[in-house]
């Protein structure tokens, strides 16, 4: 793994640990959705924070899919304390009568999951899953469901395999938790 970057408190999950797991989610949806047809399945990853957790899954995956995006607001205090969530980029391909799995990074208070699947049930689809690496149980504020869910992590601000902290330090190969004197202003 080399040196750590300064800001970097410790390792969290490595490489050998997210792959795994990875494998294992990509296993289980295969299985779930096998038979299904590549013009029915649809992975929709929440930029910027999915697109690697994304590339990894997909690659996995044994059943034919396509892929597509979708980008909200970046993480923001108001956010936080209202639930508000601002659409940035849409999806290109319609979702009415498809099988769509939302691909999220991590999944803090729920208002963003909440959100895209409220956006998501109101175009139609034949059906709506959510696949999620992170999950910090502490924080949540709103009950949400989620299909297939990576790890459960405390309560830390985390970078890495596509997570940031201000666009810094999102393509560290593994997982690892931010010192707080860096997050903490
Ligand atoms: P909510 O609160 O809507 O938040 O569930 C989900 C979004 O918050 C961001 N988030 C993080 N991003 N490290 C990050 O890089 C973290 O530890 C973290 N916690 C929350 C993220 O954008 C996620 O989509
Ligand atoms: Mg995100």
């Amino acid at each position: 793994m080399g040196v750590l970057p300064d800001s970097i408190d410790y390792v969290l999950l490595d490489e050998p640990a997210i792959a795994r797991r990875v494998a294992a989610l990509a296993a289980q949806i295969s299985a779930d959705y096998r038979g299904i047809r590549n013009e029915d399945f649809t992975l929709v990853g929440v930029l910027k924070g999915s697109f690697i957790f994304l590339a990894d899954l997909a690659r996995r995956l044994e059943v034919p899919h396509r892929v597509d995006f979708i980008a909200l607001s970046s993480y923001a205090e108001k956010a936080e304390a209202t639930g508000s969530v601002r659409l940035i980029m849409d999806t290109r391909a319609d979702m009415a009568g498809r099988h769509i799995l939302i691909v999220e990074d991590i999944l803090d208070t729920g208002y963003t999951l909440d959100y895209l699947q409220r956006l998501f049930m109101a175009r139609q689809p034949a059906s709506l899953k959510s696949c999620v690496l992170l999950s910090k149980p502490e924080r949540r504020r709103v009950d949400v469901k989620v299909d297939y869910l990576g790890f459960e992590i405390p309560d830390v601000w985390v970078v890495g395999y596509g997570l940031d902290f201000a666009d810094r330090f999102r393509t560290l190969p593994y997982i690892a938790a931010l010192k707080p004197r860096v997050y903490r202003k």
